[in-house]
This record gives structure tokens, sequence and C-alpha cells, in this order.
């Protein structure tokens, strides 16, 4: 009996093992290993242990994670004072133990945000000292806790418009731009070698790329750290222009920050608007928009793969000014983007699909080392 059950042990093991494999076998992580480390998001059930494909998936495949949601604001201090980090320790957990570049997403954000932030105890707006001082404690706590095991942290997030504006958000409204510099003081006291990064999606438009290299350059002439520009690469098959891309990734390392490609995946589904990844603008479900409920077509597909490879390409050419490349997700299911930004559509933007299994895309991105 104990020898069936060994024997059917070692058969799951084989068959969930096979699950992760691309078709040849290799991973990304180990190809990319003296290029730069390849991320993916990860969600709960990754975090807990419960979607165990996924999880080999990861640690064949991944060098570096990043929590999709769980160390939010709203989730890891949902009521002033108190702090909710189990989640986040099973995240960080699992990274260390697959001796991962694990990356804490995000500190400061509009977004995901728990109410009582801006709200002081007279129910009135908060004042900017207090408002500093919450962002002060928050921040102390999540980066205190793991000071010395996540290694980077987003620590601003979308704070600019595309226009090179600032984004209207609270932030914003109750202490002006200093917010920025603030975040970026109280991340670096909490760990002084953790590194620091602002992370914004639509990061190619011209006017955000000069008002972020202007932030770089404010935090590095106050001797404020900043290591990084996290760009966010929702991306779909016909924006951005590439040319405009790759002038960004040259603008962000030229002032002197290395660059983050983060929450990548890219949509082969029509956009009712091109590359917003803002949250809040979502559109009704409509049926022409989702046309490929049973499978991309050969040439759709095709059209996906060259494009993955186009950037991937571009990464490779600039892999002295790129620290890490993370996936937004594993496999399509679990993606945001088949909610965003037409709700309860089918989506093909990730490397692994439905069945857990590598695309074929896996192994051409892997080929591509052999040539750079
Ligand atoms: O936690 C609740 C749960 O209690 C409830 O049962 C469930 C029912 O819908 O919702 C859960 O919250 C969801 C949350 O993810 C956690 O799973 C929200 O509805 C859902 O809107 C939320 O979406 C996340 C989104 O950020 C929210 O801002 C996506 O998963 C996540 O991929 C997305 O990630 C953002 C980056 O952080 C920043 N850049 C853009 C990117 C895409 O929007």
């Amino acid at each position: 009996m104990k020898k069936i059950i060994a024997l059917a042990g070692i058969l799951a093991l084989t068959v969930s093992c096979k699950t992760a494999q691309s078709s040849s076998g290799n991973s990304l992580k180990d190809a990319y290993k003296n290029k730069f480390y390849i991320g993916t998001a990860m969600d709960l059930p990754q975090i807990h242990g419960t979607d165990v494909k996924s999880d080999d998936i990861i640690r064949k495949h991944f060098s570096s994670v990043v929590a999709e949601n769980c160390m939010k604001s709203m989730f890891i201090q949902p009521e002033e004072g108190k702090f909710f980090f189990d989640d986040a320790d099973k995240f960080v957990a699992f990274g260390e133990k697959n001796k991962m570049f694990i990356i804490g997403h995000t500190l400061v954000w509009h977004s995901q945000l728990p109410k009582w932030f801006f709200i002081g105890k007279d129910g009135k707006e908060v004042s900017e000292e207090v408002l500093k001082q919450r962002m002060k404690s928050h921040i102390s706590a999540l980066v205190g806790r793991y000071k010395g095991r996540v290694k980077g942290y987003d620590v601003v997030n979308e704070a600019i418009m595309e226009d090179g504006s600032y984004r209207k958000s609270k932030f914003y409204e109750i202490l002006g731009e200093e917010f920025i510099p603030l975040a970026f003081q109280f991340a670096q006291e909490a760990d002084p070698n953790a590194e620091l990064y602002y992370n914004d999606y639509n990061e190619w438009y011209p006017e955000k790329v000069k008002t972020v290299v202007k932030i770089v350059k404010n935090l590095k002439s106050r001797g404020i750290r900043i290591d990084g520009v996290g760009m966010q690469t929702h991306v779909g098959l016909d924006t951005p222009a590439l040319q405009e891309y790759e002038k960004a990734i040259t603008d962000y390392a030229a002032a002197g920050v290395k660059v983050n490609i983060t929450e990548m995946e890219i949509s082969p589904l029509p956009s009712p608007w091109g590359t917003s990844a803002n949250v809040a603008d979502k559109v009704a479900y409509d049926a022409k928009m989702n046309p490929y409920t049973k499978g991309l077509p050969q040439n759709v597909q095709t059209e996906w793969e060259n494009r993955y490879l186009d950037f991937f390409n571009l990464f490779l050419k600039h892999q002295d000014k790129i620290r890490r490349v993370t996936l937004w997700g594993v496999t399509d299911n679990q993606s945001w983007k088949n909610d965003f930004p037409v709700k309860g559509r089918t989506d093909y933007p990730l490397l692994f699909d439905r069945n857990y299994q590598a695309k074929p895309v896996v192994d051409k991105i892997i080929d591509l080392t052999k040539s750079k």
C-alpha cells in the first residue's frame, strides 16, 4: 500500500513539473540569469499555495516576485493602527524560500487606499501634518517589517498624468508635489538598503517622461534615494510605438536610474482607448469587443507573439539599463485584463495558457538570449 502511495506521489510530482515546462524544458529565469530578473505578480491562491500548478511555473521560470494586491494599503492597514500582514508574510516567505528578488507594491497610491487615510478624528479632511505622519507610520511599519528581505519597493505609484501634470489625488491636494520626496524619504529611513522606485503606466508619453525625469533629478539633487523607474507595460498590439517606448527607457537611464519593466502583459483584444491602466476607466460588456472566446485565430496569435518578441529584443538591446522585467501574472485565466477595460472578456495576454501550459512564445523568448 505504502509503495502505491509513494508511486502516486512521484507520478503527481512528475505531472505537476511537466506542467511548468516549456516544450524545450528550458526556463526563462535561467536564460535571463545574466541579463535581468524575470518576475511575476502573485495573487492570493498562489501565495497561499492552493494554486499548485501556478506555483510550479513561478518556481521554474521566475527569479523575482511582486504581490499583485496584498501589500496595498487597504489590505495592509484597513483601519488606522491595525495592520494585517498575514498574506504579505506568506508572500515574502515564498520569495525567500525560492531565493527570489522580492518586490513590494506599493507604498503610496491613490487607489486601493483605506477610507480612513485622509479623514481626521473630527471627521474632516486631515491636515498636512497628520497626513505626513500617517504616510510615515504606514511606510515605516511595512518597510520596517521586511527590512533586508524585500529588496525593492514601488514607493509611489501612478502620480503623474499623460500630459505631465500631477494627478489631483488627495496626496497631491493636501501635500502638493512634496508628497513624493516625503514618501521616498520615509522608505529610505525604514530600510536604507532597499531599492526604491517610482512606478506608473503609460510612462512613455513624452510629457510624462519629462515630469518623471524631473522628479528623479529633484530627488537625487536633494540626496534622497531613488534607484529606478518602473515602467508598467500594460500594452496592446498597436500601442505604444516601440520607438516612443525605447526613448523613455533611454531618457530614464540618462537621468541616472535603472529601468524596471513592471506589470507587463500584451492584450491581443481590441481596446476602446489605447493603453490606460487606470482601474477607474471601465466600460460595459459588448460582444463585439470580445471576439476570441474560443481561442485566438492563427494570424492574431502570430502578431501577438511577434509583439512579445519585439519587446524582449528591445529589453535585451538595453539590458545594461534594465534591472527587471516583471509579467503581471502567470496564466491567462488569472489576468486582471479579462475584466479590463471591458468586463467579462476572454483575454490572452500572458505567457502561460488556461491549461497552465507554456505558450510557444516562451521558448522563443528564451532563444533570443542565445544571440544577445
Ligand atoms: O478583496 C476583495 C474581495 O474581498 C472580494 O471578494 C473580491 C470580489 O470582487 O474583490 C476583492 O478585491 C479585488 C482586488 O483586486 C483583490 O483581488 C478587487 O475587486 C479588484 O478590483 C482588484 O483588482 C486589482 C486592481 O489592481 C485594483 O486596483 C487587480 O487584481 C490588480 O491586477 C490591479 O493591479 C494594478 C496595479 O496594482 C497598479 N497598476 C495597474 C494594475 C492594473 O490595474
